[in-house]
């Protein structure tokens, strides 16, 4: 059968023990790599302390390196919070850098203005911004996700590191998909098992009425996360890590109506994008997946229709090489 729903069971655990092995081996991060970061943060406090004497700047790290799903190669995500809006022009910053030999490059006119740092002596990569504090509790919700089951976070590393070896996971440059976006589709994809392995996180609503809290410049930011309770949720689902990556690369290989559906986080469901308006004044096959905090914003929106059908290809291409007794290797050979 070209898509049958199962692996024989002989497949199923062989793909499982890849994944685990690559997750163990070459996903975990280092515990050297954790110490870069450390030394890394370190070093990023005295530049400001120094620079900035007479400013009190907070740090925050966000991103990867602390929900969970970082690997020894992630970036460092820093949000810095602070009442002088003078840093909030990102040159400020970037001028500051650049006497510590960091190299950097600014972005300032992304709806997030950051500073791109490299840094030559630790080599290590950041990204900086001021006073954006939507993604720390973006950062809190993916960790409660990955708190409630296992499975979790081996699941969401091997979709993304799938992601980065086969060069679809670049929202900026690459006009495909970025980090967050994969982790929404993977989570969603989680959520929507049967029986489900995670909750809906998020009070009902807002997804509808987004135009009005856009207007008002307000995010509902709450979210249950009672994890203690939480992780009895998915034990009814017994389904393994080889299976669900294969079943995850058929839903969107074959499965998912691109032209008509929305992948919803918040919800745990598919929304239509006639139901959210966005069936009009933009592409039908352009990927839709809603932000689950500003619900007005669509994490696809940085691949347009030619990219979506690459990505739709690799989805395909993944779930051959599986379904033909590949191994998550043959799947992630780079390009
Ligand atoms: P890697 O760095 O690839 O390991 O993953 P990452 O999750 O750290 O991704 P990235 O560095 O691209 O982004 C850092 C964090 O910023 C994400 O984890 C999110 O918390 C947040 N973020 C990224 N893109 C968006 C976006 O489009 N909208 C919102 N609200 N937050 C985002
Ligand atoms: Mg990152």
């Amino acid at each position: 059968v070209g898509r049958r729903a199962v692996l024989p069971a002989g497949l199923e655990k062989l793909l499982t023990a890849q994944i685990l092995h690559t997750y163990e081996t070459r996903l975990f991060p280092s515990a050297e790599s954790i110490e870069v970061k450390r030394a890394f943060i370190e070093k990023f406090a005295t530049i400001l302390v120094t620079e900035f004497p007479e400013w009190e700047v907070d740090i925050h790290v966000f991103g990867s390196s602390v929900n969970g799903l970082g690997t020894s190669r992630s970036d460092v995500d820093i949000c810095l919070t602070t009442e002088h809006r003078e840093l909030e022009d990102i040159f400020v910053l970037n001028k500051a850098l650049r006497k510590y030999h960091m190299r950097t490059y600014c972005i300032p006119r992304a709806r997030v203005p950051i500073v791109k740092i490299w840094d030559p002596e630790l080599r290590i990569a950041s990204d900086i911004n001021v006073n954006n504090t939507i993604a720390l509790h973006n950062t809190r919700m993916l960790q409660t996700f990955v708190a409630i089951d296992g499975r979790v976070r081996p699941f969401v590393m091997a979709v993304k590191h799938w992601t980065k070896c086969r060069e679809i996971n670049d929202a900026a440059f690459g006009g495909t998909l970025s980090s967050y976006a994969w982790v929404n589709l993977a989570i969603h994809f989680l959520q929507t098992r049967s029986p489900p392995i995670l909750p809906v996180l998020h009070p009902p609503a807002p997804s509808l009425d987004a135009d009005a809290s856009r207007a008002a410049g307000e995010v509902d930011l709450s979210f249950n996360d009672d994890i203690a309770r939480l992780r009895e949720y998915g034990r009814a689902n017994t389904e393994s890590l080889g299976f669900l990556l294969y079943a995850f690369f058929r839903t969107y290989a074959y499965e998912f109506d691109y032209r008509h559906q929305v992948v919803s986080l918040r919800n745990g469901c598919y929304l239509a994008k006639a139901q959210k308006g966005w069936d009009t004044g933009r592409p039908a096959r352009i990927f839709c997946i809603e932000e689950p905090f500003s619900t007005w914003l669509n994490l696809g929106h940085s691949a347009n229709t030619v990219s979506v059908e690459g990505i739709r290809r690799e989805f395909q291409r993944a779930f051959s090489i599986l379904r033909d007794g590949g191994s998550y290797d043959n799947v992630c050979e780079v390009y």
